[in-house]
């Protein structure tokens, strides 16, 4: 039953009961215009009140029928207002705690609303990259005024009920209730009072204007250029609302329908779309059900104060969770501790945390040199130096002293969990953890799930992910997990263009265009050249026939690491960030093309773009083939909140998808054709390959 109809007296009341938010789906829409007939039939009924029951009033669509054709199934929407609009008898809308997006859009269309306080009161569809589309745009600004309304359809934030009520001259709510509890039975009463009460009130007939409409709007639009880069729905929510000033009523309507419908379209919409619904499913793991038995996690280890040690363990205190942290010596500790002091100071003195609260996260932590402190830790996350030795020492140590049923959790980024779980003799206890630096601002969290991992174990790290608010994505193992992979071999590519032709400096501003915050050659100089260099000559040793640029090599033997060092690809001036084009690395890179024997050529921007993010798409491709994500949409989820790929591109593989799996496919034949490919880079992934040929994507289509 998604929509209850019940009679008191004189009054009906439909309620929509389709958890968790009430989601106007289907079923609810067939409820509610059923409700809404009876009613209007049954002549002992003289005013109808429309309410949510549990924690909503309604969230607005049901995000189950996204993309499917339910979601646009007669009864619309758009056609239930109607309904409650024409309906002959009052219909009064009992609002409480959630009136979302279509959920509004339902209580605009009533004849009166009562609200409770502390309701959240929104129009978020912009941040799927579209707009109220039952009429939001034209009749919320002829309840609250043209400024109001604008701003929360541009932002999609939600305001609170009680704020808005005080708003001067408000129409949205004719009447505030007590409390949550009180509101049905207040409309009830209300209903009552509005019973013979005739012309009944409709939203549509306010007036709707703007003393300075013209200029606001100018204004209004500057605004949203700024902030919205990339992104269409906003400036187009501007012009929806100043149709609501311009317009009769439903010719308003049918601007705000076209608008809609263009803006569905878009490949925009399509990645915020896909971006919320990649960001729900990531929890879910296919053969470890919600209602797997989980650990109660009330207190961390964290072994190692260095840069990742530090910063994962803020993750905690901020989360309430003690923390002990243990290093080998005291001023390892004493700098891993001051280094967390700074980053909260300088939190608080940018307004950005109270000073109260910095010293109750402070005194969540303790440090130790002693394992034998830590046996009681629910939790124990190792992130000391990445060599396989180290860790060994490490998990055996923890085996011997801590507690049974604990976690063992390792934050290593390249080393084989299976093997670093066969220290112990608990290895369905263990598991990584693989937090992106810096780990108290990065989003995403990669959860290595070892040949043994226990089910619980996975359940149990992935809830605590959520609680420390961390995107968490399930990896299985391999060199480099599903992150990391990847981008060895957009960096490759990356090394390639350069030997052909380009430039650093070109190559990152392409893809900086393309909308990455950073390219791979900035990228590089920020992280530190060293790091990847190190990784080379690991692989050089594990993959003898891999093929890649010795450029960057060459820049490493100059000891050019990047920022730290003042250079890299990049000259640095003292104490500041720019990137400056290097002529000494210009020439480097020119006598190494002459050693290759390479006549340079110009190489476009869109090739450029090209095979980086194809690079990226193809390896994707073999890592879901592998199994080693579960899901395209996770491998975007990765890319979108650990490595800056850009949110209205909706990921690599749904670019891929948008570009046309078969386009990337021809793409990747020309690039076979380029002087420093080897043929196997370009080799589509089997995968890939076949989706391309039955004109099939990686994602469900959102
Ligand atoms: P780091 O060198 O900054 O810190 C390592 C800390 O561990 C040092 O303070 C060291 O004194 C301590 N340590 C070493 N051996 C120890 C032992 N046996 N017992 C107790 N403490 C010990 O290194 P970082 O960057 O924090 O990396 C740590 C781990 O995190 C590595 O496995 C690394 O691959 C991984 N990681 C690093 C990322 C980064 O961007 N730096 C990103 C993601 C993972």
């Amino acid at each position: 039953m998604t929509a209850e109809y019940k009679v008191h007296g004189d009054v009906a009341v439909i309620t929509m009961n389709n958890p968790p938010v009430n989601g106007l789906g289907y079923d609810t829409r067939i409820g509610l215009t059923g409700g809404l007939e009876k009613a209007i039939a049954d002549a002992s009924v003289k005013a109808i009140v429309i309410a949510g029951a549990g924690r909503a009033f309604s969230g607005g669509a049901d995000i189950n029928e996204f993309g499917t054709p339910r979601a646009l199934a007669e009864p619309n929407l758009h056609s239930v207002i109607l309904v409650v609009e024409n309906s002959p008898k009052p219909v009064v809308a009992a609002i409480h705690s959630i009136v979302m997006g279509g959920g509004l859009e339902l209580a605009l269309g009533c004849h009166y609303r009562i609200a409770a306080p502390g309701a959240k009161v929104a129009l978020p569809e912009v941040k799927l990259g579209l707009l109220p589309g039952a009429g939001g745009t034209q009749r919320l600004p002829r309840v609250l005024g043209v400024e109001t309304a604008l701003n929360m359809i541009v932002s999609g934030e939600a305001v609170n009920s009680e704020l808005l009520a005080q708003q001067p001259g408000q129409k949205l709510f004719d009447r505030m209730a007590a409390s949550t509890e009180s509101v049905l039975e207040e409309a009830i009463a209300f209903a009552r009072t509005v019973a013979d009460k005739r012309p009944l009130p409709l939203v549509r007939e306010l007036p709707c204007k703007h003393p300075v409409g013209d200029a606001y709007f100018q204004f209004a639009r500057n605004m949203v250029k700024g902030m919205a880069r990339n992104l269409p729905a906003p400036a187009k929510c501007v012009d929806a609302v100043e149709a609501s000033t311009q317009k009769k009523f439903d010719d308003g309507m049918a601007t705000e329908r076209e608008l809609f419908i263009n803006l569905m379209f878009t490949p925009e919409s399509r990645a915020l779309r896909h971006i919320f619904m990649a960001e729900r499913a990531t929890s879910k793991i296919p053969d470890v059900p919600a209602d797997t038995p989980q650990r109660e996690i009330k207190s961390v280890a964290v072994i190692g104060a260095g840069t990742m040690g530090g910063g994962i363990s803020m993750n905690f205190l901020n989360a309430g969770i003690p923390v002990k942290i243990l290093e080998m010596k005291q001023d390892a500790l004493d700098r891993g501790v001051a280094t967390m002091r700074k980053n909260y100071e300088s939190q608080v003195k940018r307004g950005k945390l109270k000073a109260e609260k910095y010293e109750a996260r402070m005194g969540l932590l303790s440090t130790t040199l002693d394992y034998n402190d830590l046996k009681n830790a629910d939790l124990v996350i190792e992130a000391v130096f990445e060599e396989m030795g180290v860790k060994q020492k490490v998990f055996e140590k923890l085996d011997e002293v801590m507690k049974p049923g604990a976690i063992l959790a390792s934050n290593t980024s390249t080393l084989d969990v299976n093997k670093i779980a066969s220290f112990t003799k608990r290895p369905q206890d263990v598991i990584g953890m693989h937090f992106f630096s810096p780990a108290n601002v990065m989003k995403l969290l990669e959860v290595i799930r070892g040949a043994k991992t226990g089910k619980d174990v996975l359940a149990t790290v992935m809830s605590l992910a959520k609680k420390i608010k961390k995107t968490a994505v399930v990896s299985g193992v391999c060199d480099g997990f599903i992150g990391n992979r990847m981008v060895e071999q957009y960096s490759r590519q990356a090394g390639f263009l350069v030997d052909e032709g380009a430039t650093p400096q070109q190559v990152d501003k392409a893809i900086e265009r393309f909308g990455f915050a950073m390219g791979p050659f900035r990228m590089g100089d920020l992280a530190g050249n060293d790091i990847g260099w190190a990784i080379r000559k690991r692989r050089a040793i594990e993959h003898p026939n891999m093929l890649y640029s010795r450029t960057a090599d060459k820049l490493c033997e100059l000891g050019r690491f990047g920022q730290k060092t003042g250079a890299g690809w990049y000259d640095y001036q003292a104490g500041k960030r720019d990137a400056i084009p290097s002529p000494l690395v210009e020439k480097m890179i020119e006598d190494h093309r002459k050693e290759l024997g390479i006549a340079p050529r110009k190489i476009s921007d869109e090739e450029i773009v090209q095979r980086l993010v194809f690079s990226l798409v193809n390896e994707g491709a073999r890592i879901l083939e592998d199994g080693i994500a579960s899901r395209a949409g996770d491998i975007d989820m990765v890319y979108l909140t650990g490595y800056g790929f850009p949110l209205h591109r909706g990921g690599p593989m749904l670019y891929a998808d948008q570009f046309g799996l078969f386009n990337v496919v021809q793409a990747m034949k020309r690039f076979q054709r380029n002087p420093r490919d080897d043929v196997k880079f370009w080799e589509p992934a089997p995968l890939l390959a076949r989706l391309a040929a039955e004109g099939k994507t990686f994602n469900p289509t959102t």
